[in-house]
């Protein structure tokens, strides 16, 4: 019986699994969704046991569609930045707040109250950012005092997962350092930090490698979901780094990143030493490789141009917006956008910063309209590219998600970025990189590099094109980005 290894990856939608061969080659994929819970304006919650339900009904599924392989480890990815309070018993207390979630302002402001802002950033390369665990926990001690006298742990979501299957509470570097009080030289946690906001380091788990084994499948889970007994469970990786071990993006090749366009649009470039931005405008994090990366967020990116089909358009389909686009020209004949539609972290870190269309006529047309928003999100991914490239430049990323497999998008993209993009054949996303990780963790390849020979690479490099209107419309669009804000 040939071997299998299998990844899973915990979303914000919801579950993907699948099963690749040591070669690399994908044998079967199950998926579950689950909901998004939003009790209050600005606040995401899932529960926990819906994560769990799902993916047990994912690995049920692909354990019977494994042609005969057996799975010999399991590697987990997923959303960051959430947390999931247990108690002494190990009981969930509450459902678990996400990444996108918006409620903890006050936190963050008293967080850099007490620990300087330049401070947190050179101990944990991020300042104090809304989204983030650590602020999380300090709404919890303020807001739901009751819930925080029982707390005993706090687990990051793929975490809390290894959890329920082997019993076992762990985090890995690069989840972890998505937290706010991981020291990213030590890549352990900062007791400073901790002490400072009178914290105890109890609450967080410890910090394995990303490719070790966390524990070990329980007999229950095995007996729901057909796998073994047994089966060992590894670390894995935050669904960021997990997708760039997947498009083989390491610290052995500092130069190349890769650049995703999902709901968000996200810039991912490795550097081998934990040198921040000062001024915090992207985020610093550990890669899964002992490495680190730098991380740049657009909120708004294929997500924006969701909203304007949705608003305007729900009868065209994506291609047609595309085709639309291309009978406008570059710079959209005027027509600016600003794509801060769910407010914006890199690089304003700004939960309330709001999007606009600028400067129309009556001689515009929706041609205009959506190469706008198609440009606007190219000039919100330069702002934080160009702080990335002022850290560590980089030559070529490789384009990932729903908007870059449109060809209107990818060229207007490598024309406003400057960079080589490359579009890869295949696309299995962050499970694909926590089921590489399970093979290192497993011993299947001595080492990440290894495993990443296996990586198909790419096809079609994107070559730039030069158009001197984009140099100035940046311009306008940074400016108009001050002048909003001056009238909130
Ligand atoms: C990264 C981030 C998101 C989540 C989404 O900082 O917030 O990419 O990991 O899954």
């Amino acid at each position: 019986m040939a071997d299998s290894v299998i990844g899973l990856d915990l979303g914000t939608g919801g579950v993907r699994a699948i099963a690749v061969d040591l070669n690399g080659q994908l044998i079967a994929q199950a998926t579950r969704s689950y909901p998004l819970l939003a009790p209050h304006p600005g606040w995401t919650e899932q529960h926990a046991s819906d994560w769990v339900t799902a993916s047990i009904a994912a690995l049920t599924e692909l354990t019977t569609r494994l042609q005969g392989h057996r799975a010999i480890a399991l590697g987990l990815s997923g959303q960051m930045h959430g947390m999931v309070p247990l108690d002494a018993e190990g009981e969930v207390i509450r459902p678990a707040i996400l990444w996108n979630d918006q409620r903890t302002g006050q936190a963050v402001v008293e967080i850099e109250t007490v620990i300087p802002r330049q401070e947190l950033i050179q101990r944990t390369g991020n300042p104090a950012i809304t989204g983030f665990q650590l602020p999380k926990l300090v709404w919890l001690r303020s807001q739901e005092p009751e819930s925080f006298n029982r707390l005993q742990r706090i687990l990051l979501p793929k975490d809390y997962l290894a959890y329920v299957l082997t019993g076992e509470q762990a985090t890995e570097p690069s989840d972890a350092s998505g937290i706010g009080c991981l020291n990213l030289a030590t890549r352990q946690w900062d007791d400073d930090i901790l002490q400072t906001l009178n914290l105890s380091p109890t609450f967080f788990p410890s910090v394995v490698d990303s490719t070790a084994i966390v524990g070990r499948l329980q007999l229950a889970i095995a007996q729901q979901t057909g796998l073994p007994e047994g089966l060992p469970v590894i670390a894995g990786g935050g669904d960021n780094a997990a997708a760039a071990i997947g498009l083989g993006i390491s610290s052995a090749q500092l130069n190349r990143g890769s650049l995703s366009i999902g709901t968000s649009g996200v810039v991912f470039v490795p550097c081998d030493r934990p040198t921040p931005d000062p001024a915090g405008r992207v985020h610093l994090f550990c890669h899964v490789d002992g490495g680190y990366h730098l991380l740049g967020v657009t909120l708004a990116a294929g997500g924006a141009l969701r909203w304007y089909r949705d608003t305007f358009a729900p009868e065209v389909a994506y291609g047609d917006l595309m085709t639309l686009a291309e009978r406008s020209q570059p710079g959209s004949r005027g027509v600016l956008f600003l794509p801060h539609l769910s407010g914006e972290r890199s690089p304003h870190l700004d939960p309330d910063a709001r999007g606009a269309w600028v400067n129309l006529s009556l001689a515009h047309t929706q041609a205009d309209l959506v190469r706008a928003v198609l440009e606007g999100v190219a000039f919100g991914l330069k702002a934080a590219l160009d702080v990335v490239n002022e850290l560590n430049p980089v030559h070529q990323l490789l384009a990932t998600g729903g908007g870059a497999r449109s060809p209107v998008w990818l060229q207007i993209l490598a024309d406003v970025l400057q960079t080589e993009l490359v579009a890869p054949k295949t696309e299995e996303g962050a499970a694909y990189g926590a089921a590489i990780l399970a093979m290192v963790g497993v011993g299947a390849y001595s080492d990440l590099d290894q495993a990443l020979q296996l990586i198909l690479r790419a096809t079609q490099p994107i070559t730039p094109n030069v158009h001197a209107v984009y140099n100035t419309s940046f311009q306008h669009y940074k400016t108009l980005y001050e002048a909003l804000k001056a009238i909130r």
